[in-house]
């Protein structure tokens, strides 16, 4: 019997497949649809104070060997989005509340909100790559960012993971402030922070010219972000950036993540992607003569 539950300290998770921030997580329906199709994890969309209608069209564009978006951090505002997550409360898989925010206050405030509205988890993010005041701003700044965690940590007691950027240099040293400020995880990476040209209009192809790349291509840069900080910290990683298949998922095991998320992999495979990629773990696993999880957690570090 293969055995491919995890856990993330305090969170129990039925496998390692989480609905990564910011696709398919709009409302409680379309959450729960990846709940049936098999994630271990739920992700909310990221969620400010106040509701924000994010940028113009075109935010999302198809490139070769990815995904290229720049929404611009559009939501309804924590109070009107609680009652998505009031709905999917007795669900039997974790669910995270994504929060951004541009001070520690802030940051605790919309903790404390998912807090009371059924969240089992908070997840900070401190990554987004082209939004002003916030994201990447926020999480390049290792002073800032030791008190936003500490700021929220003192009222919640929901287990605190911080998505971290793989747009900066120090990703080792704010790894390093984000366990020692007391964070239950860190979620490695969100997406790399690119640009594409038109070249008959010669214009950029968003509205906002750069934004954020995801999918297949920049596997190997969540691969490395995760293994550099898993020799440098002891608290969980969530390995996220182009997971597509098992296969995938197994190499940031590897790597030293305890679990991984799954985004633009929705938009290629459809919602089943979690059955599917969870399945092909464990054939992989039978195959290679694994039985638990934890026996290729970190297996690339002798
Ligand atoms: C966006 O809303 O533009 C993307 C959010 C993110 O990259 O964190």
């Amino acid at each position: 019997m293969i055995d491919i539950s995890t856990t993330l300290g305090p969170l129990r998770l039925r496998n390692p497949t989480m609905l990564a921030s910011g696709i398919m997580d709009e409302d409680a329906g379309s959450m729960q649809r990846m709940i049936d199709c098999g994630a271990g994890a739920i992700v909310t969309k990221s969620i400010g104070i106040k509701s924000r209608e994010g940028y113009a069209n075109p935010t999302v564009i198809e490139l070769d060997h990815g995904i290229l978006n720049a929404m611009g951090l559009p939501n309804p505002g924590i109070e009107q989005y609680g009652e998505e997550i009031k709905k999917l409360k007795r669900t039997k898989v974790p669910i995270i509340g994504s929060i951004y925010a541009a001070d520690a206050d802030e940051f605790a405030s919309l903790a404390k909100k998912m807090q009371r509205f059924g969240a089992n988890a908070v997840e900070l993010n401190v990554s987004c790559p082209h939004a002003k005041h916030y994201g990447l701003e926020v999480g390049c700044d290792p002073d800032l960012l030791h008190d936003i965690i500490k700021k929220v940590k003192g009222p919640v007691s929901l287990p605190v993971l911080v998505k971290v950027s793989p747009n900066i240099m120090n990703i080792v040293e704010i790894a390093q402030t984000i366990e020692k400020a007391g964070a239950d995880g860190i979620v490695a990476i969100n997406t790399v922070k690119a640009m594409a040209i038109d070249l008959q209009t010669a214009r950029p192809l968003l509205a906002n010219k750069t934004g954020g790349y995801s999918g297949k291509a920049i596997k190997p840069i969540g691969v490395r972000c995760v293994y550099d900080i898993a020799q440098a910290v002891d608290i969980p990683i969530i390995g996220v950036g182009g997971i597509t298949t098992g296969e995938d998922a197994i190499e940031y095991f590897m790597a030293g993540a305890s679990a991984v998320q799954i985004g633009s992999a929705v938009y290629y495979r459809g919602p089943e992607v979690f059955t599917v990629v969870c399945q092909e773990i464990k054939t992989w696993m039978k195959n290679h003569g694994y039985r638990t999880l934890n026996e290729l957690i970190g297996a690339s570090f002798q």
